[in-house]
């Protein structure tokens, strides 16, 4: 017998539970300092990190599942009760196959679909507003959005110019149906310039991860007036947020964006300085330790906005669950 689709839910799709995951071991400048011509002042000032974490043996998927978990958890939802599991990732050990088959599985999210999705560093914002469109249009009632990367796999660690940069680490957000409007995860203002896509690659010819680091800079500092957009789509003013997420790709780029936004009251995320570049995980990480710091409360509107290889970016307001 065919299922028949669930009706669509009467309000609209909200963010339920966060969670994330860190790998034990912290690294610190002096380790690139000892190996690499550089040193603590130039990676603190210029990219703003002074610790990332390294996973040890933990893969992409262990670290999915565990800051899968801890959300689903949060939102009081089980495994069982999981429509869709979308795995944001650019770091997956093989191109094929996906690993958010093995996450839905070893979640017991057993009736799932799964997906993955490459969108680089803006992949989680891609997932959400799937999510939030599967569940506007009854499609799933809830799903599962995973950031979750090893950057270490890839990273060239001889590479002074990328290897103090990145880092390794999961986020995860369970989205689910909302009742009321206020609630509403907003709609993205997302896009793309892909007219010089090979400023950020990984290829088959150098399996390592090359950047052109002032070129990404100069476009990523560009990106206030998609964050505007995307406050504009949810109908609030920049300055009615209670807290700005970009994407942690360095400390410097993260400061020009809010300052562009003028909205020295908002709480801004700051991981960079502790977790390093976790490419589609920065966000999800970021935002679930906002809530475990008490820094946001629930309902909060915070602005979302991810960028990266492609170029691709995606951003979103949501309210705090
Ligand atoms: O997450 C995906 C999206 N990624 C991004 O958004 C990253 C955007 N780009 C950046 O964050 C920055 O461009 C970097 C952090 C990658 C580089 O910072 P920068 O200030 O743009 O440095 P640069 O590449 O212009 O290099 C300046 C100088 C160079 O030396 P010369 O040519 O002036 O002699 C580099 O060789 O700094 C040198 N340099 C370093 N020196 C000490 C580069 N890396 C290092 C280092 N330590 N680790």
């Amino acid at each position: 017998m065919v299922a028949l689709l669930q009706p669509a839910p009467p309000g609209g799709a909200r963010l339920l539970g966060l969670g994330s995951y860190l790998p034990a071991r912290s690294v610190g400048n002096d380790e690139f300092a000892a190996r690499l011509d550089t040193d603590d002042g130039w990676i603190r000032t210029r990219v703003g990190v002074s610790t990332r974490r390294y996973a040890g043996s933990e893969s992409v998927a262990d670290m999915a599942v565990d800051a899968a978990g801890k959300a689903l958890a949060a939102a009081g939802v089980v495994a069982t009760g999981v429509d869709l599991v979308l795995l944001a990732s650019c770091t997956l050990p093989s191109a094929v196959p996906g690993r958010a088959g093995e996450v839905a599985t070893r979640l017991g999210a057993h009736a799932a679909g799964a997906l993955d999705v490459n969108g680089a560093c803006a992949g989680f914002c891609y997932g959400l507003a799937i999510a939030a469109d599967a569940v506007r249009s009854g499609s799933a009632r809830q799903v599962l959005v995973v950031g979750s990367e090893r950057l270490t796999d890839w990273v060239d660690h001889g590479d002074r110019a990328t290897a103090p940069i990145f880092g390794d680490g999961a986020g995860a957000a369970v989205v689910g149906p909302a009742t009321h409007a206020s609630t509403e995860i907003g709609p993205p203002a997302w896009g793309h310039d892909g007219s010089n896509p090979s400023i950020i690659e990984i290829t088959r010819a150098d399996p390592h991860l090359r950047m052109a680091g002032p070129a990404v800079y100069r476009w990523a500092i560009g990106l206030a007036p998609v964050a505007r957009r995307a406050c504009a789509l949810a109908g609030i003013e920049p300055a009615d947020l209670v807290a700005f997420v970009p994407h942690q790709a360095n400390l410097r780029i993260v400061d020009a964006l809010a300052a562009a936004l003028q909205v020295p009251h908002v709480a801004v995320a700051r991981d960079i300085v502790e977790c390093g570049n976790t490419s589609a995980a920065s966000v999800p990480i970021a935002l679930s330790r906002l809530v475990e710091r008490g820094q946001v409360r629930r309902g909060d509107p915070v602005l979302l906005l991810a960028f990266g290889a492609g170029l691709t970016y995606a951003g979103q307001v949501v309210r705090t669950p």
